[in-house]
């Protein structure tokens, strides 16, 4: 049993000699290898992400536990539509379940769900339940969790192109007053603060076309275990790593 379960979040950040003001606002998650822990054990990949939603929902409660501003937990990305359409469907099966499944703890915690990414390709059923799911926890003031779904960073960077062009076409918008923040609003993650820690499992040292703009200046974080295998204390590690990382935003020491 995790230690966390019988301790306070006090008592939790006082163990790992962590300060609140010490943690990150927003956590981003790469949740990979799920179909690498299930081939290990001799299973069929989906097993794997079945298994994954379990690290899901530890993930999200122990965040909310702490007292994390965000949690962005990358589902599916643009380019994994290149799977089979067995294990794409029941992705989508498991993903429509999880939306379901999740409104009471989603409601219990007060969380707020946020989506990014394109709804286009989504099959209407999950959409549904998203917007169900979406709209029920809208009020909600606590954790932000931001499902990245359909995403791909350079397929928002374009649908952040396009729109500020058509402003600029429609004469709204002046070139010359495009700035950083003009195009961080022009992002699906528009009123998000950016990523401060991004969090990778199964040991893949790459960004996979995740959060490309947002992560410039994000802590990254590899760990070796699968995502099934992702539990608080990897978490927590992540955390005690995060605060003693110096962030010099390209300025010098101290
Ligand atoms: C991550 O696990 C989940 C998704 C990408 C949907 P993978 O399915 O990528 O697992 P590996 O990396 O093949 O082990
Ligand atoms: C990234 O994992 C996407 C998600 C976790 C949803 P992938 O398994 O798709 O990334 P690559 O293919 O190893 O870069
Ligand atoms: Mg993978």
């Amino acid at each position: 049993m995790p230690a966390t379960e019988s301790e306070s979040q006090e008592q939790t950040l006082e163990r790992l000699g962590l300060e609140p003001e010490s943690l990150p606002r927003h956590i981003a998650v790469i949740m990979d290898g799920n179909g690498r822990w299930a081939q290990q054990r001799g299973l069929p990949r989906i097993e794997g992400h079945r298994r994954g939603v379990g690290s899901v929902r530890r993930t999200v409660e122990e965040c909310c536990r702490l007292g994390i501003g965000q949690l962005t937990l990358y589902c599916l990305s643009q380019e994994n539509w290149k799977r089979p359409r067995l294990e794409l469907d029941l992705l989508m099966e498991l993903l429509r379940r999880y939306l379901i499944d999740e409104r009471d703890t989603i409601m219990k915690n007060n969380v707020r769900l946020q989506v990014i990414g394109r709804r286009e390709g989504l099959p209407p059923e999950v959409i549904d339940e998203m917007n169900r799911t979406l709209e029920m926890s809208r009020d909600n003031d606590g954790m932000v969790l931001c499902l990245a779904i359909n995403y791909g960073g350079r397929a928002e960077i374009v649908d952040a192109v396009r729109e500020l062009s058509r402003r600029a076409r429609d004469g709204q918008l002046d070139p010359e007053d495009v700035d950083e923040t003009i195009i961080a609003e022009a992002l699906y993650t528009r009123d998000m603060p950016d990523p401060d820690l991004l969090i990778r499992t199964a040991g893949e040292q790459r960004v996979s076309n995740f959060l490309l703009w947002q992560i410039s200046y994000a802590e990254i974080w590899v760990a070796s275990v699968c995502w099934p295998e992702f539990a608080e204390e990897h978490l927590q590690q992540s955390l005690v790593d995060f605060a003693r990382r110096e962030r010099r935003y390209g300025g010098l020491n101290g």
